[in-house]
């Protein structure tokens, strides 16, 4: 289930598309009052993408999301990064946070927990090999480096019994210098799938994803809507809602945004929301090759 295709040429069509509103950001700048400047982008989903440093070093995010912990009904837990090499990433990690960039570790997979006990011991799991502090004998992927946040990746259709029992338990936890914030908690949701799954209250972040990959289902939702986007920072009004885009016409097969129709069409009618939180970009890797974060970070 990728979230997202290996598909690394250019379109020339967003490019040319791109070329033709780059005067643009002047001084119609004006028009977007509510910016709040975050961008989130996964990273981890292909080998070829660079490092977790370079993006962080890009300037363009203010949040890095880690793909994926994959975990399975039993609570095992195992990451997969597309073949990223794991030694180095804790220096990257730390490297991240010192330019101020979040790192979050995402969790996807199957949160049909066997009980409350198998969410419990995998919370305590998750804290001990990548959040918390450094514990003799846990196993730690990233050595002493620690996560600033945990997302949990809900996909359609996935079964997601005790997820609420995981993302609470997690919630409990404090993090940073002498244990003192709350560890942020986010969720990562296709825009069809608003139901009763996310637990209010929970998440500091819910990046809505308006676009279809190839885990798609049959869905009613595939790009962006006023509609959808309303009922969404409407139903969760305490979190900050999160704008989720491909970075790129191939980075998903339906819901890209060319530049001009971003800063027209929707950022003006996503920014009335008193809870919008940014945009969330899909990923890294069509990121780096179109650029398109470069009008993101400016507008968003
Ligand atoms: C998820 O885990 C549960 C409990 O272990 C299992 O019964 C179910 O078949 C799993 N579903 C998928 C899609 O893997
Ligand atoms: C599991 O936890 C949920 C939420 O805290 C609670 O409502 C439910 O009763 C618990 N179930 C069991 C079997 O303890
Ligand atoms: C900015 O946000 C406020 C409160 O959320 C909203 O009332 C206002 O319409 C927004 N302004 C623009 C230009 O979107
Ligand atoms: C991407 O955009 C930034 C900001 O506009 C620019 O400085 C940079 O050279 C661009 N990179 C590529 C590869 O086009």
């Amino acid at each position: 289930m990728p979230i997202l295709r290996g598909r690394p040429s250019h379109s020339l069509i967003a490019l040319l598309s791109v070329a033709m509103i780059r005067t643009l950001a002047g001084p119609a700048m004006a028009a977007l009052e509510n910016q709040t400047g975050q961008v989130s982008v996964f990273w981890g989903r292909h080998k070829d993408e660079g490092s977790l440093s370079e993006a962080c070093d890009s300037g363009m995010y203010t949040a890095v999301i880690m793909s994926f912990l994959n975990v399975y009904g039993d609570g095992r837990h195992q990451l997969d990064l597309s073949g990223h090499h794991l030694a180095g990433i804790g220096d990257d990690i730390e490297h991240c946070q010192f330019v101020g960039v979040l790192v979050s570790l995402s969790i996807r997979g199957n949160y049909s927990l066997a009980s409350n006990q198998s969410a419990l011991v995998l919370s305590d799991n998750i804290w001990n090999s990548y959040l918390g502090v450094f514990r003799k004998g846990a196993h730690r992927p990233f050595g002493d480096a620690k996560f600033d946040s945990v997302d949990l990746f809900i996909e359609q259709g996935n079964p997601a019994k005790h997820y609420d029992v995981l993302a609470r338990e997690l919630a409990k936890h404090k993090i940073g210098d002498g244990n003192r914030k709350p560890i942020q908690l986010s969720a990562t949701v296709h825009c069809a799938f608003m139901n009763h799954l996310i637990t209010m209250g929970i998440y500091e972040r819910i990046h809505v994803r308006f676009f279809d990959d190839d885990d798609a289902h049959s869905t009613n939702c595939n790009a962006y809507s006023e509609k959808v986007w309303d009922s969404w920072t409407a139903a969760y009004p305490s979190s900050r809602i999160f704008l989720g885009l491909p970075a790129s016409p191939e980075a998903a097969k339906e819901g890209y945004l060319y530049p001009k129709s971003l800063y027209y069409g929707v950022l003006p009618v996503v920014q009335k929301a008193a809870n919008y939180g940014g945009v969330m970009l899909c990923d890294r890797n069509f990121d780096a090759r179109s650029n398109f974060s470069s009008y993101v970070k400016r507008w968003a």
